[in-house]
């Protein structure tokens, strides 16, 4: 049995309908259902009895507490989180509270139960929280990719409550020996993404005839992961990462954020030829930038490679084409997504350009 935190939202359900795929071990998904979460992209799981679903907060001690010890994990692997940058510009309080102390409550829970296990499980047991390549801050042109050395330097205060929380994950192996591992994704792309992030805005914009916004010059570059490469990521740390270290993941696919909705445009074009929207590209318009946006994120994985024998795949066109489809093809998921929550957040963020 693993224990999983967010596992309804984008990444953790594709994590969560890839191991259920593969391995024969349970899961207990965890997770409050906040506006990004939703259990329709666990549907297909409905009468699988290796799934336990539980509606409740990482921030609940007393509830996480009873779910250890009845069910007795294995592993965590901790999604959960908020994830927008520009809603944490907005608001950082929900970031701090999920992020932050979300993630304590759940280390301190964790740690009680860990220390009560038998030598063997104690031993094998992990706790994977899942941060992001953002909490190293922004690169110039002319800057070497990020290494696991590289120093912390977050600029949004969602990347600062990514790093906030790795701080306290990295404290509690070194003070606890809590067998932890930390992993810095990039960019991740696919099925279930909640469309308030740029690839399922495009795509969902570009099909509806709606303005492409994109952010000041469009020249901000961003390295590009397909979710299920994600997923082998984890898995591999999960079973082979050394606890106490950081793994970066993520791809050679580095492109700026003007190239990639063009990208998306011509695919429309190709898969959409009848649409009174070709092309599709004429809908891009510039719009004022996010403060404090990151230029460049690019990662080095040799980690990865070198110790775990993992590299990304990369099949960036045909995955792009794949995770189009799949928006195309699942319309009524995109309009059961863009509910209130969603229409409230479109209307205050691009209020000039809506
Ligand atoms: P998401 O916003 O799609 O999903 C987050 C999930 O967490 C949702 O299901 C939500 O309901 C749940 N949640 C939020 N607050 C909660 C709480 N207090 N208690 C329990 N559940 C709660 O996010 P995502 O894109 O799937 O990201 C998952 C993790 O991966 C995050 O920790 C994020 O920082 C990290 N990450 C994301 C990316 C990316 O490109 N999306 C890249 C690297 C790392
Ligand atoms: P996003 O998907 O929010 O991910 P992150 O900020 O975590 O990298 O944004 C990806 C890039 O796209 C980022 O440089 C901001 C940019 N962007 C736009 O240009 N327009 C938009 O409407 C959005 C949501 C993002």
């Amino acid at each position: 049995m693993i224990f999983v935190t967010g596992g309804a939202g984008f990444i953790g359900s594709n994590f969560v309908l890839n191991w259920l795929k593969e391995e024969t071990n349970s899961i207990i998904n965890l997770d409050k259902l906040i506006y990004s979460g939703n259990l329709l992209n666990l549907k297909s799981l409905k009468n699988n009895p290796l799934h336990i679903f539980v509606q409740g907060d990482i921030q609940d001690r007393a509830l996480i507490r009873k779910l250890l010890n009845q069910y007795k994990p294995q592993a965590i692997v901790h999604f959960a989180a908020e994830t927008h940058v520009d809603r944490s510009i907005y608001d950082p309080t929900p970031f701090i509270q999920t992020n932050v102390i979300g993630t304590l409550h759940l280390l301190q829970e964790t740690l009680d139960y860990w220390k009560n296990l038998n030598e063997h499980s104690k031993n094998h047991f992990r706790f994977l929280h899942v941060s992001t390549d953002e909490v190293y801050g922004s690169l110039r042109q002319q800057d070497e990719p990020f290494k696991e050395t590289s120093r912390y330097a977050p600029n949004s205060p969602y990347s600062a409550s990514k790093a906030a929380s790795d701080h306290l994950v990295r404290a509690f192996h070194n003070t606890y020996g809590l067998p932890t591992l930390i992993t810095h994704c990039s960019n991740n792309y696919g099925p279930f993404q909640f469309p308030e992030k740029l690839v399922p805005l495009m795509i969902i914009n570009a099909t509806q005839g709606k303005i492409l916004p994109i952010y000041g010059d469009g020249l901000n570059i961003r390295n590009w992961l397909y979710v299920n490469e994600h997923y082998e990521a984890l898995c591999l740390v999960l079973s082979k990462g050394k606890p106490g270290e950081h793994y970066n993941i993520g791809s050679e696919t580095e492109i700026t954020n003007m190239d990639l909705v063009h990208t998306i445009c011509s695919i429309l074009d190709d898969l959409k030829p009848n649409s009174p929207y070709v092309p599709h590209a004429s809908l891009i318009q510039f719009i004022k930038d996010r403060p404090g946006h990151d230029r460049r994120y690019s990662i080095d994985c040799s980690k990865m490679r070198q110790e775990l024998g993992w590299k990304p795949k990369e099949n960036f066109k045909a995955n792009f084409h794949k995770t189009i489809e799949w928006y195309l093809n699942n319309m009524t998921w995109v309009e059961k997504v863009m509910s209130g929550e969603y229409r409230k957040w479109i209307q205050l963020h691009y209020k000039e350009t809506s």
